[in-house]
């Protein structure tokens, strides 16, 4: 069958791969029908997330038609369409039964403290095999596989694999409640659905920062202040919405690949441009000489470091951008002599697919108004391209295998 795959920091191809099979009792095979880009896979075709085995097939969010099952599956049945949770949980470990899904216990191979297990990722996440392919193992179906309603569309339905639940969860670990202003550093898709999600929880003001005008334009259309970090400094525009405090809570939705502001008032000095090159190259040697071509950040902990000068005191900063093992540098003398808060996860998906498809419905509200580009599985090289350039109107991909229309 087709599948994308990671072929080495910087490289990414459609290859002819060997079908799945069911491996464990737990498993179950789906047909694909829709699949989509994550920002999460740029960090690794970067290499500013390393450790990924070449031939490794990408994605983790996916819509399917459940063609097979293991004996020891009793709630999913072939013929289900179902969508599938990105982080892979056996739904039984003390973890999984607080719902802590993304702390499984048992699913990550590398063990209990290897972190969380998910599909398409490094070796240290498994490895498994991603959903940017005509088929998927999945394990775990029972826990990793939810049975859609009918009504629901598939290009909504694929928004609920991954980045409208980290969105809601962003918002929900930063404490937002009816009344509040919240700050979303990074409009990207994850960066939309936090924003989405602050406002469905009540919050009062949001504001959105990000340097691309589309993204900020989007953000806006949601209700969000924009604020581009190349016009204004962001933490004095944090301050000035919020009558000289700065927002409750500021939700990181950048990650490593952050960036720093490259004119306007917020351009670092020359000490601060130099602490984030030693930075950069500290945390992703690789990507210099192998990923050269794709857009790594050259700031890691700005978009981190602007959340914490920002939020008032006694506030919260949740960071659902991700962050590799060894990124350790953290501003902790101010979150201390600020009170913060600071949550950090990989999202627990399970436990927020079945509530967050409620909630849509209950609200009428439809994740898929983010989806701009659908494209067959063929074009996926020159989508991850342009996703990665965040060229106008690239804000998400749908990938569609061809021969799994549904
Ligand atoms: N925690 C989880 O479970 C989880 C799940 C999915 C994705 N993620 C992560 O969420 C992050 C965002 O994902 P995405 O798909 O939206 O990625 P993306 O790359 O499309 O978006 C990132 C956005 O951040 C902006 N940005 C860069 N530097 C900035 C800065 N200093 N300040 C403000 N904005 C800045 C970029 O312009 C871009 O629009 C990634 O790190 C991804 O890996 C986490
Ligand atoms: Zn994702
Ligand atoms: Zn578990």
């Amino acid at each position: 069958m087709k599948a994308v795959t990671f072929d080495g920091i910087g490289q990414v191809k459609l290859s002819d791969v060997p079908e799945p099979q069911i491996q464990e009792p737990t498993d179950a095979v789906i047909r694909i029908i829709a699949s989509s880009i994550c920002g999460t896979d740029l960090h690794m075709i970067r290499g500013t997330m390393s450790g990924m085995i070449p031939g490794t097939i990408l994605g983790h969010e996916a819509v399917g038609i459940v063609e097979e099952v293991g004996e020891g599956v009793t709630e999913i049945k072939p013929g289900d369409r179902v969508v599938v949770a990105s982080t892979i949980a056996c739904g039984k470990c003390v973890y999984c039964q607080a719902q802590e899904f993304s702390s499984c216990d048992r699913a990550n191979p590398n063990g209990p403290e290897a972190g969380s297990a998910f599909f398409g990722g490094p070796g240290t996440s498994g490895p498994f095999h991603g959903l940017q392919a005509e088929r998927a193992r999945i394990p775990y179906a029972d826990t990793v596989l939810t049975k859609l309603p009918e009504a629901i569309s598939k290009e909504d339905a694929l928004l609920f694999s991954d980045i409208f639940p980290t969105g809601y969860m962003g918002a929900e670990i930063a404490d937002v409640k009816p009344g509040d202003t919240v700050a979303v550093f990074g409009c990207g898709p994850v960066g939309q659905m936090a924003i989405a999600s602050s406002i469905l929880l009540g919050a009062k003001i949001v504001l959105a920062v990000d340097v691309i005008p589309d993204r900020l334009e989007m953000a806006a259309a949601q209700g969000a202040i924009p604020i581009n970090y190349e016009l204004e400094d962001p933490v004095e525009a944090l301050k000035k919405h919020s009558n000289g405090y700065g927002p409750d809570a500021c939700i990181d939705a950048v990650g490593v690949d952050s960036q720093q502001a490259h004119s306007g008032p917020a351009k670092n000095g020359f000490l601060s441009r130099l602490t984030s090159f030693i930075d950069q190259r500290l945390v992703a040697p690789a990507s210099l000489m192998f990923g050269s071509q794709w857009r790594a950040g050259d700031a890691p902990y700005q978009a981190l470091r602007w959340c914490v000068e920002g939020v008032r005191k006694s506030g919260v900063i949740s960071i659902i951008g991700v962050y590799p093992l060894n990124a350790v540098s953290f501003p902790i003398g101010l979150a201390m002599q600020k009170a913060l808060t600071i949550r950090a996860a990989n999202c627990s998906h399970s436990k927020y697919i079945p509530k967050l498809l409620k909630l849509a419905e209950e609200n009428d509200f439809h994740p898929a108004d983010i989806l701009t580009r659908m494209h067959v599985m063929e074009d996926a090289i020159a989508c991850y391209k342009h996703f990665d350039k965040r060229e106008p109107g690239w804000m998400k991909v749908e990938l569609l295998p061809k021969n799994n229309a549904a």
